[in-house]
């Protein structure tokens, strides 16, 4: 099989690049990436020998960088976005360029093959759950997206149910929660947390910090897609989440503080992000009935990667350098 992974020198695409070279060694993998600020080839070190593996450096937004990608290809998987909500909130143009037309042109090339296509997305197109309501985003939930990332990603989602519907291009969705683990750039909350409490800087928390997110390390993300992939019915969409109940930000930042011997008071409260999304929880058990459950819990998961930062200070700190 050939896939062709967009975004693959992300975060979340090199992950699951290293996870199915692992396990797949004989399938063929294309990365397309545009390298943006988030896209990092050093994240990629571990394959980049492989003798399946090739990368092409372009832009999905490119119709000939698209074509020249999907030669020969079975599968796309498409991560390539950008994702950061707070960029998102003075740069909507760039937000929608890449997110919704750039899918546009991924989904017209995949038509003229009819070429499996599953789309990475989030599930912030929900919007936002009431705090301690015990409700949760599923696969019916209307969709509420509240800033410019989530809406772009929601009208991603919609195009590539239009594919589906009006062109009969085999599709899939997932919408997961927030993942953490290596090799996340480091302006999300987890990398931030660590990398600012390495350097014993003080953590930035957004408002009173009371926002609940449903966290999953992000080899279970890869999982979960590669269950999709197999078991996945054509057409449908799937939400992907974490073992742990709300955990909310402060909770997050002293989990990371305690770990690293640090007391609570290296953080600050900083001025709120406008309409925050308030909770994410997500209902999984669409997926569970193919099999696929998240099984790496937060307290040791979250140690494994505080300690990936710790040993990889270099990584982080180049990137750091370039801003
Ligand atoms: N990080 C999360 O918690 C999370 C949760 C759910 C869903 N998602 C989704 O997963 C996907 C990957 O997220 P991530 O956190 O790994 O993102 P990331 O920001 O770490 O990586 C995005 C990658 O896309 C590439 N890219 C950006 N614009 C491009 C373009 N025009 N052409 C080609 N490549 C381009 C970048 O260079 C980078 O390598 C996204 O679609 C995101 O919406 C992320």
């Amino acid at each position: 099989m050939k896939l062709l992974i967009t975004g693959g020198a992300g975060f979340i695409g090199s992950n699951f690049v290293q996870y199915w070279s692992k396990k797949h060694s004989e399938d063929k993998i294309v990365i397309l990436d545009k390298l943006t600020y988030a896209g990092n080839l050093e994240n990629l070190k571990k394959v980049e020998k492989n003798k399946n593996y090739s990368f092409i450096q372009g832009d999905i937004c490119n119709k000939e960088d698209v074509e020249k990608a999907m030669t020969g290809v079975d599968v796309v998987i498409h991560f390539a976005a950008e994702t950061h909500v707070d960029r998102s909130l003075y740069s909507q143009g760039l937000f929608a360029k890449t997110n919704v037309i750039g899918t546009h042109v991924l989904l017209e090339e995949a038509i003229k093959n009819k070429t499996r296509f599953h789309h990475i997305s989030t599930d912030e197109v929900f919007g936002s759950l009431p705090k301690y309501s015990g409700e949760k985003f599923n696969e019916e939930t209307t969709y509420n997206p509240k800033n410019p990332y989530s809406q772009s990603k929601a009208q991603s989602d919609y195009l590539v149910k239009l594919y589906h519907q009006e062109h009969d291009l085999p599709i899939t969705i997932s919408n997961c929660s927030n993942n953490y683990g290596p090799y996340q750039y480091p302006e999300k909350l987890i990398p931030l947390a660590i990398t600012h409490a390495i350097k014993g800087k003080k953590i930035p928390v957004y408002g009173n910090g009371l926002y609940f997110r449903d966290w999953l390390y992000v080899e279970d993300h890869c999982k979960a897609i590669e269950v999709i992939l197999k078991k996945g019915k054509i057409g449908e969409s799937y939400c992907v989440g974490g073992l742990e109940k709300d955990v909310n930000n402060i909770e997050i930042v002293f989990k990371i503080l305690d770990f690293l011997d640090k007391d609570h008071s290296h953080y600050e409260h900083v001025a709120d992000r406008p309409n925050h999304d308030k909770r994410y929880s997500v209902d999984w058990s669409k997926l569970k009935k193919l099999g696929w459950k998240p099984e790496s819990d937060l307290e040791t998961y979250l140690e494994k990667t505080i300690k990936w930062y710790v040993d990889n200070q270099k990584w982080w700190e180049k990137l750091l350098k370039k801003k």
